[in-house]
């Protein structure tokens, strides 16, 4: 579980640039790259609540932007709760499963997800996405 920490330590600094005025609730993640590259996204919201972005998908789309691909892709870690408070556990939405589906091995893609707080995070689970999304839509 060592290994996760740092992952798990960059997505609780991400969650920090959070913009979520409306639900208040405050998401970080961390995208690993195969090779050792992180990348941070938060959840940014919107007043059309629909255009709102997931930190999952900040992440990628950022990893994405910058020239990363299929194949890339190791691990994600999440963490949220709300805004000033207490971490809860946040596995990924349906949306972000899918979004990640197109872009990783699904058997072999971590996805992980703690509570507690940066340095000593607790209840650590760790999935792979094949098990999380049984049956990803791809065409
Ligand atoms: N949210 C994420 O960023 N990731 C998830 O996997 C679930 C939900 C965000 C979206 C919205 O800004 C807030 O959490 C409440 O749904």
């Amino acid at each position: 579980m060592k290994d996760w920490e740092r992952l798990l330590s960059e997505a609780y600094a991400a969650r920090k640039n959070s913009y979520c005025p409306y639900s208040g609730f405050a998401v970080g993640a961390a995208l690993l790259t195969k090779d050792g590259a992180i990348y941070r996204g938060c959840n940014v919201e919107n007043a059309s609540f629909g255009a709102t972005n997931c930190a999952e998908r900040t992440a990628l789309f950022s990893a994405v932007a910058d020239g990363r691909g299929k194949g890339d892709f190791a691990a994600i870690a999440i963490v949220g709760g709300k805004k000033d408070g207490e971490l809860v556990p946040c596995p990924p939405c349906g949306i972000c499963r899918q979004a990640l589906s197109e872009f990783v091995n699904a058997e072999e893609f971590t996805v992980l997800w703690a509570v507690g707080t940066d340095g000593a995070f607790e209840d650590c689970e760790a999935h792979t996405l094949a098990e999380l999304l049984p049956g990803a839509f791809a065409l």
